[in-house]
């Protein structure tokens, strides 16, 4: 049996991730919990003639307690989305808040379930969550994920013409860092199958991938950022933890993770001066199985990257942590 429940589940990711997740034969229970609009959204996935059993909680009536209780898996994707202009942190004076309150609720009523945030900044996001679960003596660091597929979705899609696979998937190319700009670290010269890319391309393409979420901020004109394309990344990273937690193996993913409590972490943290860091992980039935060092190696371009990023994400990973431990008056 497996649980899985969407916090912002009536929101632009909220939908179409909630319409993965119901038609996955791997779900039974699917319990979608935002600040409106879940009955409606609910009643209407529920005549998918799929496997999973589907409900809409409200704030009411002690919905995010009946939502999260039992939930093995529980995505977030809560809370507002940038316009053109906005940096992901001008996201978190109200995202912060947002995440902090639905994982303390986490702690409270499913304490063991894999925590999968979308909601930006990431960068921040994640340490918040981390910091709640400790409070509550709750942390397993091998449970708690930022979803960054993303940026590895784009890398994948956005180097198609020099991979030259036709599914662009097939391709696997590591995305280090955190989730917002130059702390996004695309490393091509790890790329499995090999290939090149040429000198005058190669500026441009680390700038994309980096930039790939403004170029879709730009083109909404003011009315959200990614949705589709970011519903798909969460539930690929969705489906990948629930497969791995019912014992299949081999299965590796991007995620920002908390890396001295996951085994291989420790070694990247000291290597880049961070905690929170996304890699390639393996996953397994308790979730963060190993982190992966795909730093040895790189290039010399990759490695000047790479120190932009850790400044960068060293700030953000604070500030996190900060407003857990000294929140911000009423
Ligand atoms: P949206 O505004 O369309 O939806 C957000 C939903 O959250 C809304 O339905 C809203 O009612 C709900 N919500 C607000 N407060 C809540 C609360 N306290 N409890 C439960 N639900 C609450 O926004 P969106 O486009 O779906 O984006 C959501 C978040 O995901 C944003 O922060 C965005 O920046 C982030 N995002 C992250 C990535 C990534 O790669 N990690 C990609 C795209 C977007
Ligand atoms: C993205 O990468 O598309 C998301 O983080 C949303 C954003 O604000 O760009």
């Amino acid at each position: 049996m497996v649980k899985a429940a969407v916090l912002g589940a009536s929101g632009g990711i909220g939908q179409p991730l909630s319409l993965l997740l119901k038609t996955c034969s791997l779900v039974d229970e699917l319990a979608l919990y935002d600040v409106v609009n879940t009955p409606g959204v609910a009643a209407d996935l529920s005549h998918i003639s799929s496997v999973a059993k589907t409900k809409g909680f409200l704030p009411k009536d002690d919905g995010l307690k009946h939502a999260l209780t039992g939930a093995d898996v529980v995505v977030i994707p809560a809370g507002i989305p940038r316009k053109p202009g906005m940096t992901r942190d001008d996201l978190f004076k109200v995202n912060a808040g947002i995440v902090r309150d639905l994982v303390k609720g986490i702690a409270e009523f499913c304490p063991r379930a894999f925590v999968l945030i979308i909601s930006n900044p990431v960068n921040s996001t994640v340490p918040i969550a981390a910091e709640v679960l400790k409070a509550a003596g709750v942390f397993d660091p091998k449970r708690v994920f930022g979803v960054t597929t993303l940026d590895v979705v784009r890398a994948e899609t956005f180097t198609q013409e020099f991979s030259g696979e036709k599914n662009p998937s097939a391709v696997n190319i590591p995305v280090v860092g955190g989730h917002s700009g130059e702390t996004i670290v695309p490393l091509f010269s790890k790329a499995t199958p090999a290939f090149q890319i040429p000198a005058d391309k190669y500026d441009a393409l680390v700038n994309r991938v980096q930039f790939g979420g403004d170029e879709v901020v730009k083109a909404k004109e003011g009315t959200g950022s990614a949705t589709l394309s970011m519903a798909f990344a969460g539930y690929r990273f969705a489906e990948s933890v629930i497969r791995a937690s019912k014992g299949q193996a081999g299965i590796v993913e991007p995620t920002f993770v908390y890396l001295p409590g996951v085994p291989g972490g420790e070694k990247i943290a000291k290597a880049t001066g961070v905690e929170f860091f996304s890699t390639f992980v393996s996953l397994g039935t308790n979730g963060a199985e190993k982190a992966i060092n795909v730093l040895e190696g790189i290039t010399e371009q990759e490695q000047k990257l790479l120190d932009v990023c850790t400044k960068g994400l060293k700030g953000n990973i604070e500030k996190g942590i900060d407003f857990v431990k000294n929140p911000p008056p009423k």
